[in-house]
Parts: C-alpha cells; structure tokens; sequence
C-alpha cells in the first residue's frame, strides 16, 4: 500500500489559450507512475460562473436542472481531430438548425477542453450513439486524455473521427461559435451525414441512460 501510494505522483504544468476574446489559464496535470504519464486531465481554475453560493442562488440552480432534466434527449459524441491527437466529448445539446443550408449546432461549456481544439482543427463529427453505447458515452464525458483507447474510428470526410457503432454521423465544418453564458453555441455546415445502424439511440432523461 505505501508502496503503490509512492508510485503515483502528480506532476503540473501552466499554460494560457485565447479563447473568444478571453485568455484562460489552463492548468494541466498528469498522473505519473514509474516517472511516466499515465493519463492526464487539466483544471481551469478561476473560470467565470454565475452561480452563487447563497441557498437562493443554489436553489435556482437546481429548480433549473430539475426543470430542464424532464427534456429528454438523444446522445451523441462530438469530436475532432487536428492531425496529433483526436478529441471529442458527450453531447446532449446537438441539435439540427436550418435545412436550406444544410446547419446543426451544439452547446460546449467553456470548461470543455475539446472545444479550442474543434475550433482550431475547423470540423466535428456528431456521433449519434445507439442504446448499447453507454459505456463509450461514459468514457468521452470523462476528464481523460486517451478517451479513444480501445476504440474503432476512421475519418470522416472533413478528418474528423467517426466512431464505430454509432447509428450515424453527422460531419461538418465549423461554421460559428457563439459565447452564451457558460456555454458557447457551435454551428456547424454539414459536409456528409448518414445513418449506418438501424439501432434503438441511447437517450438521456433526468440524469440517467435509458
Ligand atoms: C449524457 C451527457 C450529455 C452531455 N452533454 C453535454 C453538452 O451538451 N455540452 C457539454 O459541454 N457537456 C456535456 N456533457 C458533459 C461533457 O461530456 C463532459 O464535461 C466532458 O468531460 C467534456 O469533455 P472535454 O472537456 O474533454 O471536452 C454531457 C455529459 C453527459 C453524460
């Protein structure tokens, strides 16, 4: 036991990224055993939030996710790849825009670390995912760095990664990103979409799978 607590060590580093304006600190931290990094993650800390901590402020906040939790929705995963390393992370909020051009849009909070990264790389890949994907909806609404260990994906036609077992995939270039509280809107053009499994769709409703 003592030895396996002084295997683990926690290495930093600080950084800084531009981001609609604003220039975030950006702490990164890795998990190191036998000197090696075995995975990482990276705190934001100081990010603006609303929310106050007065029982008022709380209670808000919950009547707001309580409220909105009764909104049911599919699940995707949303990633990108700039060529080094792919991204991506679970997504509720996708959602089609306009039909004529072809435009969908989802919502990333400012603390999503995948965000600057589909900026930059200019295209995402909207992964629709089907009932028996909860584990891989799990993994990418996690903090991890390898998020694609273990799983099968190609590029799409934009290079952004297209998952395997997913009902379909919607494609795009990045078209704007639009600041909205703690959340950005991103809108996508649809450059390739189709379904390619005929699967009942994970959904999500008041805080849990079905
Ligand atoms: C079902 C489900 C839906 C989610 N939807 C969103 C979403 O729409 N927008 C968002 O920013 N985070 C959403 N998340 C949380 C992100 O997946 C999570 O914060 C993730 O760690 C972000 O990864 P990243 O920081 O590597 O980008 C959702 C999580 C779950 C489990």
């Amino acid at each position: 036991m003592v030895r396996a607590v002084q295997d683990w060590l926690l290495g930093h580093h600080t950084g800084h990224m531009s981001l609609a304006g604003h220039d975030w600190s950006v702490v990164t931290w890795g998990l190191v055993k036998n000197g090696e990094v075995t995975r990482e993650f990276e705190l934001r800390p100081g990010e603006p939030s609303d929310i106050g901590d007065s029982d008022d402020d709380l209670a808000r906040a919950r009547r707001f996710r309580d409220v909105l939790g009764w909104y049911a929705s599919g699940v995707t995963v949303v990633t990108a790849d700039p060529g080094s390393h792919p991204v991506g992370l679970t997504c509720q909020t996708f959602s089609s825009v306009s039909l004529e051009p072809p435009l969908v849009s989802f919502m990333p909070a400012r603390t999503s670390r995948s965000l600057p990264i589909i900026r930059d790389a200019g295209h995402f890949c909207v992964n629709i995912l089907a009932a028996d994907q909860q584990a891989i909806a799990q993994v990418f609404a996690s903090k991890g760095a390898d998020k694609f260990n273990g799983l099968g994906w190609a590029p799409g036609v934009t290079g952004a990664p297209v998952l395997d077992g997913a009902i379909g995939r919607v494609d795009c270039t990045v078209h704007s990103i639009h600041e909205a509280g703690d959340h950005f809107i991103v809108v996508g053009n649809v450059k390739d979409l189709a379904i390619t499994r005929e699967a009942e769709p994970l959904i999500y409703f008041r805080g849990t799978f079905r």
